[in-house]
């Protein structure tokens, strides 16, 4: 006799090669040879080389940010996990580049992504997107990439989330997939701003907290000289002991600009938490890169070195990145997180020499064959490189 699922399937179109599909499938597994032409297709959909994204929906978080709603014009989206970020490309006063944005919306809303976008004091590409962009634009982008997320076989149940800035927008995610799925992992969120003007999500942040007695927030101002019921100063040793209690069997995701996440590196480390329980998700590096440790003394920055590209010579400043040289003359190369983390954008120094910040991690193999991440060298003398 057929099942209801058998005679429903039988009456669709080509219901009855479905039907023997599912049977091969339930005696034999999957048949990879008669799906062989469509790998790339299933592989594609999954991991898709570049989303095009349009702008459904733009709603104003703050005076500063905007949340950007992105729908995909092929209609499909790939699955991705709370903390993940997509890379977006766009053509600024003719230069094409990207910026690495944290998708801030639930990985439970597969109808379209969100990004928030806060603004950088001069920033070449938030400034754009505050400014410039409106529903029905449409962008290329890459992604989902990144490892700022929840993994359930190493890392603790309760959570400590630190937040600076736009650094809430992952944890936004991360919040509403524990929450709308009923988990029952503890969640703590810092987060600090400058007053509670600039704070993202805030109202919504206090609704969840209000609402799930497994989720604690807590504001904390750096700025704010106003009468207000928020904790004022720093996220120091004090600040976290207080108020997430028992530190022990706690991991801890800290987002936000480079400064803030290594005053908070610290406080952790006073309080003895592991480094291996400690993730971080760092959004802009220091603008002033003459000023890193190991800086070559002898250059302010402002030194305009050659760089050689195949049949091509280009002008690179010493403390502007590789990568944004490269952009800037109209030359593409892979890029994802603009960060020094995802390597896409290595390229092999032929010649000359670069600097490269203080924690840049680069592969060994890369190392031993001379390959950089151009996101994150600086040119300190003519180069020449190849990609
Ligand atoms: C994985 C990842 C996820 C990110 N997610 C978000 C997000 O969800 N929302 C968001 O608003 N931004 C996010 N960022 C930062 C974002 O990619 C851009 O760096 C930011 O929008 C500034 O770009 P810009 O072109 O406006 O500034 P640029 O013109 O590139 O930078 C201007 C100067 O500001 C410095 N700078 C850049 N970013 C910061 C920063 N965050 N804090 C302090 N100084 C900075 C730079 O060093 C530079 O010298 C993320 C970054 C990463 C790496
Ligand atoms: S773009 Fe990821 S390392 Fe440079």
């Amino acid at each position: 006799m057929k099942t209801m699922k058998e005679i429903i399937i039988g009456e669709m179109i080509n219901g009855k090669e479905t039907l023997q599909e599912i049977e091969n499938v339930r005696k034999n597994g999957r048949d990879l040879i008669r799906e062989k032409n469509k790998t790339k297709e299933i592989v594609g959909a999954l991991h898709a080389e570049s989303l095009d994204l349009k702008v459904i929906e733009i709603r104003e978080e703050t005076k500063g940010s905007k949340t950007f709603r992105l729908a995909s014009k092929t209609g499909y989206l790939p699955p991705f996990q709370a903390g993940q970020y997509i890379n977006i490309f766009t053509v600024i006063e003719g230069v094409r580049t990207s910026r690495p944005y944290s998708i801030s919306s639930s990985p439970k809303q597969r109808a379209y992504y969100e990004v928030t976008v806060d603004r950088i004091e001069k920033g070449f590409v938030s400034d754009y997107f505050l400014d410039k962009v409106k529903v029905g634009d449409e962008f290329e982008a890459n992604g989902p990439a990144g490892e700022f997320h929840f993994n359930p076989v190493f890392h603790y149940d309760k959570s400590v989330f630190i937040a600076g800035g736009s650094g809430i927008t992952p944890f936004n995610s991360m919040i509403k997939e524990i929450l709308e799925s009923g988990a029952k992992r503890e969640i703590h969120l810092i987060y600090g701003c400058r007053d509670e003007e600039v704070a993202i999500f805030h109202k919504e942040l206090e609704e969840m907290a209000r609402n799930h007695d497994n989720f604690k927030y807590n504001l904390v101002l750096s700025e704010s000289d106003k009468e207000c019921n928020f904790r004022k100063g720093f996220i120091d040793a004090k600040c976290i002991k207080e108020l997430v209690g028992v530190l022990d069997d706690c991991t801890y995701y800290l987002c936000g600009p480079e400064i803030m996440i290594e005053f908070v590196t610290s406080a952790l480390k006073e309080l003895k938490v592991r480094p291996k329980d400690i993730r971080r998700e760092m959004f802009g590096s220091r603008q002033d890169i003459e000023n890193e440790p190991g800086w070559p003394k002898d250059l302010t920055g402002d030194e305009v070195f050659k760089v050689t590209i195949g049949d091509r010579v280009i002008d690179a400043r010493a403390n502007e990145s590789l990568l944004t040289a490269v952009e800037r003359a109209g030359i593409h190369i892979n890029v994802c997180c603009r960060s020094g983390e995802c390597s896409l954008c290595r390229v092999k120094l032929v010649s000359g020499n670069v600097f490269m910040p203080k924690g840049v991690l680069l592969r060994l193999a890369d190392e031993k064959f001379g390959y950089i991440h151009s996101c994150k060298a600086y040119p300190i003398s003519d180069l020449e490189i190849m990609y």
